[in-house]
Parts: C-alpha cells; structure tokens; sequence
C-alpha cells in the first residue's frame, strides 16, 4: 500500500474515532441527570451489548454504535412530539458531517427501536436495527431491568403493585403510552414478553438468564407480598 493510501485509512479511522468520541460528548452533556433509567450508564450498557452482538451477527458498527449512543436523545416521552426529538439528533449530525445517506439509516433505527406495546407489532428493518434494537431490550431485562423499571416508575409517579389491580396489556402505541399502570405491571405490559421480541440468536441467548432472574424476582415479591395475609 502506498504511503498516500495509507494515509488516506488512518485520516478514515481517525475521523471515525472522533466522531464517536464527540457523539458520546453531546449524549452525555444531553442526559445528564437523567434519574428515569435512561441516564449516560444505560446508553453505556446499550452501546457495549449492541457491540458484542454485531461481533457475532455483522452489520456495519459505525452505524451501530452512532444508533445506540443517540437512540434515546429523541425518546418521544421526553418530547411533546417525535419529530422535536428526532431533529436534534438530524442537527446533530449535520453539524458533525455525517453524509445524508448514514444520518438517513440512523434515523430509520432510531424512529422504529421502541416498543410500543404488547399488541404493537415491531417495524424494525435493518440488520444494525435489530441489533441496536435487542441491545435496548437487554438492558431493559434482568436486574438491572428490575431496578430500571422502579426508577421509571418514581420518576412518573407511577405506584410499585397494586394487588387489587389486573394485569393490563396494550393493542395500540396511543394506549401503551397513555397508561398510568404500576411498575410490576411493566414487567407483563413489556419486560416478561421481549424475551420472544427480540430479532438475533446473540441476543436470545443472552437474555435467557435475565428473563429468569425477573420470574424468580416477582415470584419473592409476591411471596413477601402474600406472606403479610
Ligand atoms: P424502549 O427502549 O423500548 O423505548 P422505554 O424507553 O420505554 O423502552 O423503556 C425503557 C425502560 O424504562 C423499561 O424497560 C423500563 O425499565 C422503564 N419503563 C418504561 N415505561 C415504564 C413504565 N410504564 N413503568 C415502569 N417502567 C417503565
Ligand atoms: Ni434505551
């Protein structure tokens, strides 16, 4: 390879490093005291799963990794509207010269990630998609789930159970949306069925033991909860 190619790859991966770089700035400048679990620590934990399922699976990881680091900048709860959230991250990437064409596939993952609902079928494409998408339900599994999922709940002024309450599941994004349920009704609205909503074996495997851990997790609850009778 001549000097000058070679310097042409270098200038590439180094233009490349430092876009990551800058993008975690502005994320982390973005969700700075975040306490509803969608704080710079889950973005974190989102951009390192998304890297450790593309390591299996494939798909590009410059596109993975900018997904997974402004895939919560636009979350429509904390917007009136997607589209607010989704021109900051559009402005974001103008400014950092990312070419129509990248900025174009980030947007598509960062409008279709969500879940939108228990009856809501997903709309996710892409293979970057699918990855950056399984990493975000991973993270929403587990115990760290669990602990998500009640901060969630404080931050919303949502209560922990209410035992005189049925379970509540959604057909629409409107009525996911709209619910003002209990935080253990998270757990059968969403965090019990990703297990079976997730796209790649990586992720499928991964979430084995973390869906176990939320059964054994409500089974204490309510055996503490039941024990008080
Ligand atoms: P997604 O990443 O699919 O957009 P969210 O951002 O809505 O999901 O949810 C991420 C996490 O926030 C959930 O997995 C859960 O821990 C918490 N969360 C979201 N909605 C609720 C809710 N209604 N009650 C309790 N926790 C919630
Ligand atoms: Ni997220």
């Amino acid at each position: 390879m001549s000097p000058q190619i070679a310097g042409f790859f270098i200038r590439k991966i180094m233009n490349r490093d430092q876009v990551i770089n800058d993008t975690t700035e502005f994320v982390k400048a973005k969700l700075k005291g975040d306490s509803s679990g969608h704080d710079w620590w889950h973005i974190y934990r989102v951009q390192n799963l998304s890297k450790k399922i593309q390591e299996k699976e494939g798909g590009d990881l410059f596109i993975i990794e900018m997904a997974s680091l402004l895939h919560d900048v636009a979350d429509w709860k904390f917007y009136e509207n997607e589209e607010t959230g989704l021109n900051i991250v559009r402005d974001w990437l103008l400014k950092i010269e990312i070419s129509n064409d990248i900025t174009e596939k980030i947007i598509e993952i960062i409008k279709n990630i969500s879940y939108k609902g228990a009856g809501v079928k997903d709309q996710i494409k892409t293979l970057e998609g699918k990855i950056v998408q399984d990493a975000d339900r991973l993270d929403a599994m587990g115990a760290i789930g669990v602990a998500r999922t009640f901060a969630f709940g404080g931050k919303f002024g949502n209560s922990m159970h209410n035992p005189e309450k049925d379970v509540q599941l959604h057909n629409s994004f409107a009525e996911y949306k709209n619910s003002k349920g209990t935080s253990i009704n998270h757990f059968y609205e969403k965090l019990l069925l990703l297990k079976d909503r997730l796209n790649t074996e990586t992720a499928k495997d991964i979430a084995i033991e973390r869906h176990n851990y939320m059964e054994v997790f409500l089974k204490q609850f309510y055996d503490e909860w039941n024990s008080l009778k």
